[in-house]
């Protein structure tokens, strides 16, 4: 199988600030590939450099096979967009804003009407094509830009935060549909999210940037899997004589005394925890809860990065985009 992207060294620089830092990346065609990130990470940079919106300052690219700084209008015909900012025309009907983009890539008027039935249908917009975009909600506007994005029959789709600020149970919808659309038709899908367990289920790999640079990439399961360790969290009355006590028994990798709490890093702990609670009985320390976790994509996250992001407060832009999605713009 052959690659969708292939980016080399790929770098922007605005000025001083070097948004995207000599970035490689290859994408399996018919993969669906996560670009997970903080704010200001760079992946709306990185992004536009690969959909030819913006010229990278140094490093290649290619996008179904073409070169994005020598054949942007091949890249343009072979993929779709879905951008980070709603891009609607609210006053149009649904119907006016599918038949504009048709015509904006040249699908003749007469196959127009029934590739917009199709791609209505794909996300479940069939009854509303008639109505104005600005009595849809949020999710529906999203699946509708998802729908438009599909319209040219596009090789690759980029999806640009397709589900921020949107309910848990439509934004599960769309990735469902996302996968779906993986399944049936083949097409190879880009995406950035900064929901990391949903990234987990619905990316086949995934690269996390920060500052710019890639600092992991892999499979979602490869890259938890290095992490190895479980986290532990035992709520006791004296966690810091616990900590002493089990200090140095078999497994345990690190330990915290955080609040009330006792924090373990253990391999394999589902084993160790007969032995942990025994431990804990001989030093008369009372458990009152305890609670094993896996790994997860934002353990990996502050494993690289040396923070968590889902510490990172939503910047005032992310803010700014919740409520536009849910209200619409001019509301
Ligand atoms: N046109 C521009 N001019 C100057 N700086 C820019 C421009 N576009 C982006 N930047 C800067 O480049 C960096 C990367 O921005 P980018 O939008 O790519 O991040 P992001 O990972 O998409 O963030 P978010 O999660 O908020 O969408 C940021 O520091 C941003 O301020
Ligand atoms: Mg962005």
């Amino acid at each position: 199988m052959g690659y969708a992207i292939e980016a080399r060294c790929l770098t922007k620089k605005f000025g001083d600030l070097t948004a995207v830092d000599s970035v490689s990346l290859s994408v399996r065609e018919g993969e669906i590939f996560g670009l997970l990130g903080p704010n200001g990470a760079g992946k709306t940079t990185l992004i536009s450099m690969l959909v030819t919106m913006r010229k990278p300052t140094s490093g290649s690219a290619t996008v179904a096979g073409f070169d994005v700084v020598k054949n942007p209008g091949d890249v343009r015909r072979s993929i779709g967009i879905v951008f980070q900012d709603p891009s609607l025309d609210e006053e149009l009907t649904a119907s006016e804003n599918l038949e504009l983009h048709a015509a904006m890539y040249g699908i003749p008027g007469q196959q127009r009407e029934a590739r917009i039935k199709e791609v209505a249908k794909m996300v479940e917009l069939s009854g509303r094509l008639s109505d104005q975009v600005k009595t849809f909600s949020g999710g529906m506007r999203r699946r509708l830009e998802i729908a438009r994005g599909l319209m040219h029959f596009p090789k690759v789709l980029f999806l640009d935060e397709p589900t921020l600020g949107l309910d848990p149970q439509t934004r599960a919808h769309i990735w469902d549909y996302v996968r779906k659309l993986r399944e049936k038709n083949g097409i190879t899908v880009v995406l950035t999210t900064h929901y990391l367990d949903e990234a987990d289920l619905v990316c086949d790999r995934i690269a996390i940037i920060d500052q710019g640079k890639i600092v992991a990439q892999g499979k979602p399961a490869e890259l938890k899997g290095k992490l190895s360790a479980d986290r532990v969290t035992i709520h006791c009355r004296f966690p810091a004589r616990l900590k002493r006590a089990v200090w140095g028994q078999d497994g345990i990798l690190k330990a915290d005394v955080a609040g009330g709490r006792l924090e373990l890093r253990v391999s394999d702990a589902g084993r160790k925890m007969p032995a942990i609670v025994s431990i804990a009985n001989k030093a008369k320390v009372a458990i009152r809860s305890l609670e094993i976790r896996k790994a997860s994509l934002d353990d990996v996250f502050l494993h690289y990065t040396g923070r968590s992001m889902r510490d990172e407060p939503a910047s005032a832009k992310d803010s700014l985009r919740i409520r536009r999605r849910a209200w619409g713009r001019g509301r």
